[in-house]
């Protein structure tokens, strides 16, 4: 099944939303297959940002992510890279709709408390820039009948 990555900025984390943004994506009925808390370095923070490295607010960005902990995730599910960045709002939380957690929690494009890779390439990318593959936990969820169709 599809995986996505997901990142609690140091934003997310100081002002106490882990447990909500968590929350949201376990009732949605994404399963948890990793889960870590870390204080990476700038130079972490640099390659998993790479593509946008020409951008004005690359060092900036780079800075923020590397700034305090983050809780790095990846999430399963059904097309889960689309449907997590559906739960995550725009990458302006003054565009993001409510009921979306950059709609719900956040006001400034530089500060907008989670990330979420952006496609399925991107997500196995970044799963491998932050977790080792022993750190992935395979699971089989009681529910998934009740999630899922029948195939
Ligand atoms: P991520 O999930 O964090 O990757 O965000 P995204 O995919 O919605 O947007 P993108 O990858 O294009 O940009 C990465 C991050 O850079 C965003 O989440 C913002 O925090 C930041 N960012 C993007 N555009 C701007 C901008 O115009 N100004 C500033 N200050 N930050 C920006
Ligand atoms: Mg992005």
């Amino acid at each position: 099944q599809e995986r996505t990555f997901i990142a609690i900025k140091p934003d997310g984390v100081q002002r106490g939303l882990t447990g909500e943004i968590i929350a949201r994506f376990e009732r949605k009925g994404y399963q948890l297959v990793a889960l870590k808390i870390v204080h990476i370095s700038k130079e972490h923070a640099e390659a998993h940002y790479s593509d946008l490295s020409s951008k004005p607010f690359f060092n900036g960005l780079c800075e923020y992510l590397s700034s305090g902990p983050v809780v790095a995730m990846v999430w399963q599910g059904k097309n889960a890279a689309k449907g997590g960045r559906v739960l995550l709002g725009t990458t302006n939380p003054l565009d993001s709709a409510p009921g979306t957690i950059r709609g719900d929690f956040a006001l400034d494009v530089g500060r907008n408390i989670i990330h979420g890779s952006d496609s399925v390439e991107s997500a196995e990318k970044e799963i491998a820039h932050w977790f080792k593959p022993e750190e992935l936990v395979s699971w089989t969820p009681v529910a998934k009948s009740q999630l899922y169709e029948k195939p």
